[in-house]
């Protein structure tokens, strides 16, 4: 299906009828409009922001920044002097301004097909006033931390967006995490109130949240930090189906749901909202306020608590959804991603809602009941402009064309993509059997730390080529620099950096400045550095290479190889581990690890899955290791440093290792060539 073409070459341009009423038709538009964003910010943005209300104005510089260590702290501030809130903004202002009230802000499609539920602006409005009055009466005031640890449900958005009208803090923590994990992260950032569900369904698999939760808890306890305030969402228990907001859903029926309940610490939800006024008054909220947190991988191991604040990331996420998406306003939008991941916070809670979109809310998963599941909910809701993984249409992909054809799709104008490079052949699938070649796909270049994208096509406006993220979005000035530091010029591969802020960018790791400007400003003074590489071409598109740090991307989530070793070496079997990726079809990259066991230790199935599990219980499911192979030794320098280049060639099983002079012992690696994990895959 792959053109016989070098990527550089296979250029696509959208279809003409995509440019009519575009917000930007051409790509001449696009250049001008790029070159106003970057020589004048503060008109640009400026413009951007009479879309939204302001209690009171900016003073001064539109964006004012610090991005050289050598000068003295980092530091972004956007519209200092400005006071406003990002929930009035995206419901209230809607509402009210804008006559919104009665369209559709979430059709929500449960794990189950038929389980359903359609709430308008107005309706999210009345329950998150509501919430926002529940959060009041726990006693949560503005700067507090809010865990909140939740499936995919409509309450999960209106828990968001009542801590951010009263000026709370949300640290939402994706659901397939582990206890563990939510615990670090309660810990890391001092949350006063944890709000959860009772449990859910992926597919045919029940998961017991509140159990995990109260696990979290305990270990809080025991960690010296104590969390008294639980508030719990009755999603799956038998009294949901008796409180549900509108119609009640068939859900599963589920025997196996335990919800343990401490009456101290755990309150219903449903029994505080129905105590609760549908009055709110919001908090204005001062521009650089803290908007929420959310952990991402660190290469030491540690997860950083990347901190956003209100203006900047308001106007950000409302201009690249607008934009990118080409929105209009009859759209019906879908992101497949997770809220607990920034794409869910991004592009299915405050980018969409600012615009008053529609969205589609999907719990459950792509091969649930069946592998057609994606396409029957495009159809059935008139799906225009979709956005998902690679990883998800690789894995679709391997299905074959049918489960997709027997949809017909033709709602879809524009396809995007997200978490990783794109292979062209998945990029080839996607724009011919799941566009029917008729929409330009959005290859969309982000981080958890950028808040929004910064490398990415316009639908209308961007001749596309399969595999590149192309150019900058509005306001984003990258550079590519070799070792040294220098910048490269023209057609050239090395670090992708950024030279200078934009609205969305992240303000600090929670709690740790320090390890922010070192993570990110240390290496080269005077730029962010993303941890990426990239390749220019000789038409000046960007070509996102992956990691260049100690960070796997498996099936579109960053994991830090550090994170997982640590993991391992907690069991008491082993001395010693190093992880590296292996290339893998469908996830990208998967896990393999190396485990060097104590003396006396013998490796055999029963340890195997007791690491296994040790991982998904320290992490999450997400890090559980796919293949582990037993190391009497690691290869490493004579300084001692583990030669993980040379690891991961024994993991994808290539033969050709380079230079391994500074190795100490040679003979290591025949000896774990000879023993590689899945060398028939
Ligand atoms: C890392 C950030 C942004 C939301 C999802 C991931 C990789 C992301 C692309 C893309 C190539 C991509 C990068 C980046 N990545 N999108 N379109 N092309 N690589 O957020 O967990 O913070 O991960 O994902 O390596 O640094 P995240």
């Amino acid at each position: 299906m792959i053109p016989d073409k070098a990527p550089e070459d296979d250029v696509f341009h959208g279809a003409e009828e995509m440019r009519r009423g575009a917000h930007v038709p051409t790509f001449d538009k696009f250049k001008e409009l790029y070159m106003q964003s970057i020589e004048d910010p503060d008109k640009f943005w400026g413009d951007m922001a009479k879309d939204f209300f302001w209690k009171t104005k900016h003073t001064g510089r539109f964006l004012d920044y610090n991005f050289d260590t050598t000068k003295g702290d980092i530091f972004i501030k956007c519209m200092e002097g400005a006071s406003t809130n990002i929930c009035y903004n995206v419901l209230d202002r809607n509402v009210q301004d804008r006559k919104l009230g009665d369209k559709v802000a979430f059709y929500w499609e449960g794990n189950e097909p038929g389980d359903e539920l359609t709430v308008t602006y107005r309706e999210l409005l009345t329950s998150v006033c509501r919430f926002a009055n529940v959060l009041k009466s726990q006693g949560v005031k503005k700067g507090d931390r809010v865990a909140i640890y939740m499936p995919m449900v409509v309450e999960l958005v209106v828990a968001m967006l009542a801590c951010a009208r009263i000026g709370a803090v949300h640290s939402i923590v994706f659901a397939g995490f582990s206890a563990e994990s939510l615990c670090d992260r309660i810990v890391d950032s001092q949350c006063s109130l944890l709000i959860t569900a009772d449990g859910f369904y992926r597919g045919d698999k029940l998961i017991n949240l509140k159990l995990l939760a109260d696990e979290a808890l305990q270990k809080c306890t025991d960690k010296g930090f104590s969390l008294e305030r639980c508030i719990v969402l009755k999603h799956l228990s038998k009294e949901a189906q008796e409180i549900s907001l509108k119609s009640p859903p068939a859900k599963r029926p589920c025997p196996d749901l335990q919800v343990p309940w401490n009456p101290q610490v755990d309150k219903c939800w449903h029994a505080l909202m129905a105590d609760s006024s549908d009055e709110c008054e919001p908090e204005w909220c001062a521009s650089e306020d803290p908007l929420f947190i959310l952990y991402t991988s660190g290469s030491t191991g540690k997860p950083k608590g990347v901190l956003h604040t209100v203006s900047g990331y308001m106007l950000y996420t409302a201009a690249t959804f607008k934009l990118v998406f080409d929105h209009r306003p009859d759209d019906i939008y879908w992101c497949t991603a997770d809220i607990g991941w920034i794409t869910g916070h991004s592009y299915i809670t405050y980018g969409p809602l600012a615009n008053g979109a529609t969205s589609v809310l999907f719990e459950g998963l792509p091969t649930y009941p069946d592998v057609s599941r994606i396409w029957e909910i495009v159809d059935k809701y008139h799906v225009s402009k979709f956005y998902t993984a690679p990883t998800a249409i690789r894995m679709l992909m391997k299905y074959g064309s049918e489960p997709v054809q027997k949809y017909k799709r033709d709602s879809l104008k524009v396809l995007g993509t997200v978490g990783e490079p794109i292979n062209p052949e998945a990029w080839h699938w996607y724009f011919t059997v799941v566009g029917d070649g008729r929409c330009p796909i959005v290859d969309t270049f982000w981080q958890t730390e950028t808040g929004g994208h910064v490398m990415t096509p316009l639908p209308a406006a961007t001749p596309m080529k399969p595999g590149s993220a192309t150019f900058p979005f509005f306001g984003v000035v990258p550079a590519i620099l070799n070792e040294s530091g220098e910048e490269l010029a023209g057609t050239s591969e090395g670090y992708l950096v950024f030279k200078q802020p934009w609205p969305g960018v992240m303000r600090t790791v929670y709690g740790n400045h320090a390890r922010f400007e070192s993570t990110y400003f240390k290496k080269f003074p005077g730029y962010y550095v993303t941890g990426d590489g990239c390749r220019r071409d000789k038409d000046g598109y960007y070509w996102i290479t992956g990691r260049i740090d100690d960070m796997l991307n498996v099936s579109g989530h960053l994991l830090s190889t550090a994170e997982v070793e640590s993991a391992l070496v907690g069991h008491e079997a082993v001395a010693e581990a190093a992880v590296v990726g292996r290339p893998h079809p469908v996830k990208g990259e998967s896990l393999y690890c190396f485990v060097t066991l104590r003396d006396g230790v013998k490796y055999n199935r029963t340890l195997e899955a007791q690491l296994k599990k040790q991982v998904r219980e320290k992490i999450g499911a997400i890090a559980t290791p796919d293949f582990i192979q037993d190391a009497p030794a690691l290869p490493k320098t004579r300084s001692g440093k583990i030669m993980r280049r040379v690891l991961r060639k024994i993991a994808g099983g290539e033969r050709d290792l380079g230079d391994i002079s500074t190795l100490a012992d040679s003979s290591v690696v025949e000896q774990l060539f000879q023993n590689r994990c899945g060398a028939g895959e």
